[in-house]
């Protein structure tokens, strides 16, 4: 006797649709492939939440189909959702505020001092702003917006879902917990709905890109300074070593690069002197 449908399915609708070992390892192998982020066996529960959710959205029963997909004709649309599904955004404004301090004691206000007529800053992996606006705001604070000099702040990221909100820089009233007081009103205005906007001056200079750090960089630089924090985390020891020496090449010869809180270059750099927690000063 057939069974109904309704009985066959053993999902309740909204329930999680199984990961089996093959599928999750087929995912972990084209996101380390695609993006250099390693996707190991305790993810695999994150994996099934949030790749559970594409799936529902797609109306897709199982895995497998979920792969036929991405090997399919919409296969390169559905990779970028696929990525901006697995990425971890987690950012806030003025994580790490020592590097901030340090941004404007040892790179901006020497540079002020000396009369520059150029800075270039790179926020990558920026996830969706704050750490970006956190570097205007501190220009703000320094009075380094205001200067006739060939100022840009490069902002770039893979997840092209968390380019567009830091694009917009329209945030919640609660995400402006980390901003000092002091600076709230010079850098954001409220909107009717209780959100807030990041204001015009500050987002001037910022220029947003989606970029792999994986790919070629189609920019020369040099970088007066680079954020690359709480990125690194995701990638193998073989991928963090290459970038390092990527950003260490793309710095001025005073140049520095910031890491995130547990990412500090083990051992000696031949262009790295360690200058303070996670924050590292080309060598001469
Ligand atoms: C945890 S967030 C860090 C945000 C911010 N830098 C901070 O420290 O608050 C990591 C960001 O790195 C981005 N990312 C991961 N892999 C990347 C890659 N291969 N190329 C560029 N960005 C990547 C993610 O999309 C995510 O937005």
């Amino acid at each position: 006797m057939s069974v109904p449908a309704r009985e066959r399915s053993p999902r309740p609708a909204g329930g999680e649709i199984p990961l089996p070992d093959a599928a999750f390892r087929a995912i972990a192998a084209r996101i380390h492939a695609l993006t250099g982020i390693v996707l190991r066996d305790h993810k695999r529960q994150m994996v099934s939440t949030r790749l559970g959710r594409r799936l529902r959205a797609l109306g897709l029963a199982d895995y497998d189909s979920y792969l036929a997909l991405l090997d399919g004709p919409q296969g390169a649309a559905e990779t970028v959702e696929l990525i901006n599904a697995l990425t971890t955004n987690l950012t806030s404004f003025f994580r790490e505020a020592h590097h901030f301090a340090d941004l404007r004691a040892a790179v901006i206000a020497p540079r002020i001092a000396a009369r520059a007529g150029r800075l270039r800053i790179w926020s990558a992996g920026c996830s969706t702003g704050e750490e970006p606006y956190s570097i205007q705001m501190t220009m703000l604070e320094a009075g380094a917006l205001d200067r006739p000099w060939d100022y840009r702040l490069l902002a770039t990221d893979l997840d092209s879902a968390v380019l567009a909100r830091a694009e917009a820089g329209v945030y919640a009233a609660d995400r402006l917990a980390g901003v000092p007081p002091a600076l709230r009103a010079g850098a954001f205005r409220a909107r009717p709905d209780g959100s807030f906007e990041v204001v015009p001056a500050l987002k001037a200079a910022v220029r947003f890109r989606r970029l792999n750090l994986l790919d070629p960089w189609p920019f020369r630089g040099p970088f007066d300074a680079i954020f690359c924090r709480n990125v690194l985390i995701y990638f193998d020891a073989a991928t963090k070593a290459a970038l390092v020496d990527r950003f260490a090449e793309m710095l001025t010869p005073d140049g520095t690069l910031y890491l995130g809180h547990s990412e500090s270059l083990l051992g000696d750099h031949p262009r790295l002197r360690p200058c303070g927690r996670t924050i590292y000063r080309r060598r001469a």
